[in-house]
């Protein structure tokens, strides 16, 4: 009787869920962290895309070590999930060589949701290399995750510690929702973005920490509709719209981005738009920044429109980066440096619309200062630093 329940209750669980189940295991992949596991996760992929219902990807406990896998759609199904709580390890064969620019890769897929899962990247290799002066043949590393071409898409309870480059790349793509993630590499690791989001649509991030040695969340060309909300960014670079404009191409504009409720602790910059001193031309604009602590923040507000690294192609040009509609709301915090609210904006393209309201940003327990070039805007209620406008 006892029995007969049983099964009846697995049947009805598995009818209920109506999704089909792969396991990793079953597909040849080995959780002892030494043996190679792509083909088999490769199989397993091949195996739910293929499928016409819903199918999910199991991958239990242990360590799966993978080279580079690239999960590529259309698929036959618009509701594949990976339910993760193994550690996938990236196979680092030699140091600094191969240049794969990827190792987790998803493209042109529809309704892919990664639940959990630890990404471990093993960059420390790689970024000792890019250390020395003279790393001829080195490749730039590899970013953990990335999804191209893709919508519907939801990652959630995910870790990636230590990524070569970025840790989680969001590329050409609608519709994609990261939450509760952790990334996590020390905050001396070069080119270590937590996220990076480009080209895409309607993207939110939320309830998320990351603490790397690069941009916390970064945002570049053509991002339109982005929200973030809850996170928690530092160490780290901060959450940059930029760099934008250096390319010599006409760029697409970033529109609508939203960062609300979050903390920066430690950080090298907040809040900050970073556009090359070279007349490439682009837009930035309809953004808001709203109710953000900075705790020992270096730079808490900054526009700098003349980013030109060592002074190489690029001196005594302007920006043709318009950058405007900018709302910064409820700010408070403490900034390291005595100018906390920096906007160098681009002499042929001046900021426009910069709007303040509620800013309360001290340097060693008194008021800091700001500083504006070529920036017009507005403010409201009390605001420290005193606008500068
Ligand atoms: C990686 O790319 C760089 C730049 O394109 C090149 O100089 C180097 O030889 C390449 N390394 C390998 C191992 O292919
Ligand atoms: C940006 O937001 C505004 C206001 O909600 C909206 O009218 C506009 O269409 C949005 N822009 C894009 C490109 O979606």
């Amino acid at each position: 009787m006892a029995k007969s329940l049983h099964l009846f209750l697995l049947f009805f669980s598995f009818s209920s869920s109506n999704a089909l189940v792969y396991n990793i295991l079953n597909f040849g992949g080995k959780p002892d962290g030494k043996s190679d596991s792509t083909k088999a996760f490769i199989k397993a992929w091949k195996a739910a895309c293929s499928s016409t219902s819903a199918s999910t990807i199991y991958v239990p406990r242990g360590k799966y070590s993978l080279g580079l896998i690239k999960f590529n759609g259309p698929c036959k199904n618009n509701a594949i999930r990976f339910s993760i709580d193994g550690t996938l390890l990236a196979q680092r064969s030699k140091v600094g060589l191969g240049n794969l620019s990827q190792w987790v890769v998803f493209e042109n897929v529809q309704g892919v949701k990664i639940d959990g899962g630890n990404f471990d990247g093993k960059g420390t290799d790689l970024w000792t290399h890019k250390s020395l002066i003279h790393c001829q043949g080195c490749s730039l590393g590899a970013s953990s995750l990335t999804f191209i071409d893709s919508k519907d898409i939801e990652i959630t309870r995910l870790t990636s510690i230590n990524s070569e480059l970025y840790h989680i790349v969001i590329l050409n793509c609608k519709d994609v929702k990261v939450s509760e993630v952790k990334v996590e590499a020390p905050g001396n690791s070069p080119n270590t973005d937590g996220i990076h989001v480009q080209s895409s649509k309607d993207v939110t991030i939320t309830k998320t920490t990351i603490k790397t040695g690069d941009d916390c969340i970064s945002i570049g060309e053509g991002t339109v509709g982005l929200w973030i909300e809850q996170v928690f960014c530092g160490p780290g670079h901060g959450i940059s719209i930029g760099s934008l404009g250096k390319e010599e191409v006409k760029e697409e504009g970033v529109e609508n981005v939203t960062v609300k409720t979050s903390t920066f602790s430690g950080t090298e910059n907040g809040l900050r738009i970073k556009t090359w001193a070279s007349p490439n031309s682009g837009f930035v604009k309809g953004i808001t920044f709203e109710d953000i602590l900075m705790r020992d923040v270096k730079n808490p507000i900054i526009i700098d429109q003349n980013y030109c690294p060592h002074n190489i192609a690029c001196p005594n040009q302007n920006s043709g980066i318009k950058i405007s509609q900018v709302m910064y709301k409820n700010i408070k915090g403490s900034s390291t440096t005595q100018v906390a609210m920096n906007f160098e904006c681009s002499a042929s393209n001046p900021c426009s619309g910069i709007g303040l309201q509620n800013i309360a940003l001290m340097y060693e327990k008194q008021p800091s200062k700001s500083t504006c070039k070529h920036a017009q805007g507005t403010s409201s209620g009390p605001i420290i630093p005193p606008s500068c406008f």
